[in-house]
């Protein structure tokens, strides 16, 4: 029955539209009405849920004259034959079992093609930043490199498409294909990485720069297509919902369950998928194909990874010590402590028991890991935004309508990414206990923010990764859409948790001390201090780049689902002003190359070469507080305070003058024409549609 099954987020988005805060009473993330004001304002949400009232119907209409499902070439995933098994001891069928700390072969050998093409690279950008010759390394750059050669990952946050365009600007200020970075002497460090991690909003950029060939942020900017509304766009907003009906009908009629992450994954694969490479918008596109792009086919850029939460079966709560997910190009799976496993990317969706394949014909499955739904994997933060869109401010009629529409969704999963889970029955080391999705049907993936830790670190804080530095892109919104240090410190939390104690994180400030010196307005480095014994007790250093209004107020809600494109272009530019502190440090390339070094000279009993002291005086966190509670953090539009007295002063900035207020941002995205639409849909327009589909639904 279509219209039966919808009770249990039916009572959510009863209690979800009450919430005032930005968790409902379950412990979920929700937005406030502010922010869905923001996501689509009221008079747009009827037109949304009238889109897909018509889009539902032609849909059918069509479906009812001919079963269209095609098991290639479609969204629904569809049987292969298995692909051989993996030999070795750490296999348990297609589990690999990472408890030895290694990395998959295939990532291993990535990773030896790529640092060897980079040798040079990194002969290069070190020389440039003076770490050769005079006052630089004892014995030289080349020297050094052939005794260690850094480790460096990225990690971008999450925070939709406003972490998603800081990554793509700090990512441009980094690359060595363009003149302002390398003007400012950092850029080539994009290419030089070894990791690209990204989190929810962060994963959009991730996914979306791996799988295009990692194009440039500025010709990204060219196909994300940002000025239509992610959920609603102004031209074939019904084309768009007569597609993701179609595809989720696919996959349905596969035998899997669908929700709304397979709605959102398939509406980002209309904006971060260049439509001239990628037919029918990433219909069939996988994750995986990132393997089939030529820079990754050389190696020539850093392993991008995206991040995603598994909730604890029969939990809703994610606890800091939540199980992570990881999709990489290879391998599916999870660093957490004594479980460790890993299986293949592209058969992600197959029926495994104990590693074992347990389908009745003996099958795979491929086609699962479709690119939208692993990128909307991460972010399930706005499934119940979404939900919450097509409920708004319903008349009962418009609600029953939504019912009937949405109840060919699984109920149970609207809030997750389900995924058919690999790791049933395999028990590491013997004990289920620590595996626990042991007896699981699906892993439910949630946003990777959920429990608050927003910039992925749990893969680059790996011992098989051994990562020196990570550059921890911050376009998170803690304070008045601006980062505070949050995510840092959540983290820091994680790892204080005693099932962690083999992993290291720095130590970091608590968020009142980050705001009061200024820490979360420039590049800080956390971590210089621990200088272990033993160089393997030692945590990666930190480089934490928050978000800043060097020339814009980049601090847009996470829920803005639409940029114009001079914004968009003002956003990135003021991101590659973050990543090059806009060109007005003179000693900034040094000094992150000293940071990068840092661990390097430590494992090779080097001394710190004396500009490094400097420069460890200047940009790492010198281990002091000031708990007090700051005042409202509202930076002014400037340089901040640390580069105009040149690290002399560290400061909360003034609060700003701005004429900018939490409300513009509705009012300039969403102004032009939106008031001019009729209020509302007639009701009566309403009723007939209802009964239209309803015959139509008796047809089938
Ligand atoms: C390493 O790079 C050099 C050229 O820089 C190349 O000749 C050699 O084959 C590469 N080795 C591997 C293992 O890729
Ligand atoms: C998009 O795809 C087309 C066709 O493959 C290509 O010419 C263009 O350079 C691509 N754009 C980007 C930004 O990758
Ligand atoms: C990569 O491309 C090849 C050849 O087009 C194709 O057979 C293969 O399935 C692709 N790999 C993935 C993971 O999509
Ligand atoms: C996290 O900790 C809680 C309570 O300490 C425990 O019940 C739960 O199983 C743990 N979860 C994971 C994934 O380890
Ligand atoms: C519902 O929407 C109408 C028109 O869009 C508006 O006038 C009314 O105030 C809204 N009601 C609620 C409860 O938000
Ligand atoms: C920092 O942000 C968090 C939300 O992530 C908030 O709870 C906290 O109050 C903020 N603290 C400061 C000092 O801004
Ligand atoms: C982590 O542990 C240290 C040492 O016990 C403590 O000082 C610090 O406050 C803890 N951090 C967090 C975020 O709980
Ligand atoms: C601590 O922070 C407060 C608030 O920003 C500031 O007024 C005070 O001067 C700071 N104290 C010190 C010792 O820096
Ligand atoms: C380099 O970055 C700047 C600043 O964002 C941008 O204006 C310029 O177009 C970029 N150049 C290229 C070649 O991408
Ligand atoms: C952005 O930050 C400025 C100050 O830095 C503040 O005035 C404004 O309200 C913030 N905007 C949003 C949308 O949070
Ligand atoms: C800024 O400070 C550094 C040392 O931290 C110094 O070497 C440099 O000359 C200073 N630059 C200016 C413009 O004062
Ligand atoms: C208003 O804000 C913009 C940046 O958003 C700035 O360029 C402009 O100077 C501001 N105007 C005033 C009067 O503060």
């Amino acid at each position: 029955m279509r219209f039966g099954v919808w009770v249990s987020v039916a009572l959510c988005l009863a209690v979800c539209q009450v919430a005032a805060s930005t968790y409902d009473n379950e412990g979920r993330m929700v937005p406030t009405p502010e922010e869905l004001d923001i996501m689509l304002p009221e008079n747009k949400r009827r037109t949304l849920q009238e889109t897909l009232l018509e889009a539902r119907w032609a849909e059918d209409v069509k479906s009812a004259l001919t079963r269209r499902w095609n098991p290639s070439g479609s969204y629904g995933p569809s049987n292969v034959a298995c692909p051989a098994l993996p030999e070795g001891s750490n296999y348990q069928g297609y589990i690999r079992n990472a408890l030895n700390n290694e990395l998959g072969p295939q990532e291993q050998d990535y990773l030896t093609r790529h640092r060897n093409q980079t040798r040079s690279g990194w002969q290069d950008w070190l020389s440039r930043a003076q770490l050769d010759g005079n006052g630089g390394i004892d014995g030289g750059v080349e020297q050094f490199l052939s005794q260690h050669q850094p480790v460096v990952g990225f990690a971008v946050s999450g925070g939709g498409y406003r972490a998603m365009l800081h990554g793509m600007g700090v990512a441009q200020g980094f690359d060595g294909r363009n003149d302002t970075a390398n003007q400012r002497g950092v850029g080539g460090l994009l290419q030089l990485a070894d990791y690209f991690a990204g989190l929810s909003g962060g994963s959009w950029c991730t996914g979306s720069m791996a799988i295009n060939n990692w194009a440039t942020a500025q010709d990204m900017l060219a196909y994300l297509n940002l000025e239509q509304n992610l959920v609603l766009p102004e031209d074939g907003k019904t084309k768009l919902y007569i597609d993701l009906f179609r595809d989720t009908d696919d996959k349905k009629d596969a035998g899997y369950p669908t929700a709304i992450t397979d709605f959102w994954g398939r509406a980002l694969s209309y904006h971060l998928l260049n439509r001239s490479t990628f037919p029918n918008e990433g219909q069939a596109t996988t994750f995986s194909d990132i393997v089939n792009a030529t820079n990754f086919k050389n190696a020539a850029y850093p392993f991008p990874i995206a991040l995603a939460i598994g909730r604890q079966p029969s939990e809703v709560m994610i606890n800091p010590n939540a199980t992570y997910f990881e999709w990489n190009p290879y391998e599916f799976g999870s660093w957490q402590p004594n479980f460790e496993a890993f299986v293949p990317t592209g058969y992600v969706g197959s029926d495994l028991n104990n590693g074992e394949v347990a389908s009745k014909d003996k099958t795979c499955v491929a086609g699962f890991e479709n690119f939208g739904f692993v990128v909307g994997s991460s972010s399930t933060l706005f499934n119940a935004a979404y939900l919450q869109l097509l409920n708004s401010n319903s008349t009962k009629i418009s609600s029953e309508i939504i019912k009937s529409i949405l109840s060919d969704l699984s109920n149970e999963k609207n809030d997750v990414a389900a995924v058919p889970n690999p790791f049933k029955g395999y028990a590491p080391n013997g004990d289920g206990n620590n595996n626990h999705f042991l007896t699981s049907d699906y892993v439910d993936l949630v946003d990777g923010g959920e429990a608050n830790q927003n910039i992925p670190f749990e893969p680059l804080i790996q011992k098989a990764r051994d990562v020196d530095l990570i550059l921890a892109v911050d376009g998170s919104g803690d304070t008045s859409n601006w980062p505070n240090g949050s995510s840092l410190v959540e983290t820091e939390k994680r790892m204080n948790l005693s099932m962690f104690s083999s992993l290291k994180f720095p130590r970091v400030p608590d968020m009142n001390t980050f705001v009061n010196q200024g820490l979360n307005t420039r590049p800080t480095f956390f971590g210089c201090q621990a200088q272990g014994t033993n160089v393997n007790n030692t945590p990666p250093i930190v480089a934490y780049m928050p978000s800043y209004p060097y020339s814009y107020f980049s601090n847009k809600s996470t829920y803005q689902l639409e940029y114009k494109t001079s914004d968009a272009q003002s956003f990135v530019d003021n991101s590659v002003d973050v990543a090059t502190m806009g060109g007005k440090m003179d000693d900034w390339h040094t000094c992150l190359a000293c940071a990068i070094v840092q661990r390097g000279l430590l494992r090779t009993n080097k001394a710190f070469p004396e500009k490094c002291q400097t420069c460890y005086t200047k940009y790492c966190w010198n281990g002091e507080y000031n708990t007090t509670t700051p005042g409202n953090y509202t930076p002014p539009i400037g340089l901040p305070e640390f580069i105009t007295s040149n690290g002399s002063v560290l400061t909360e900035p003034p609060v700003t003058g701005s004429n900018e207020s939490s409300g513009s941002a509705v009012d300039s995205f969403f102004g032009d024409g939106a008031a001019s639409l009729s209020e509302g849909v007639p009701r009566t327009l309403a009723l007939a549609a209802l009964t239209t589909v309803t015959a139509a639904f008796a047809l089938l």
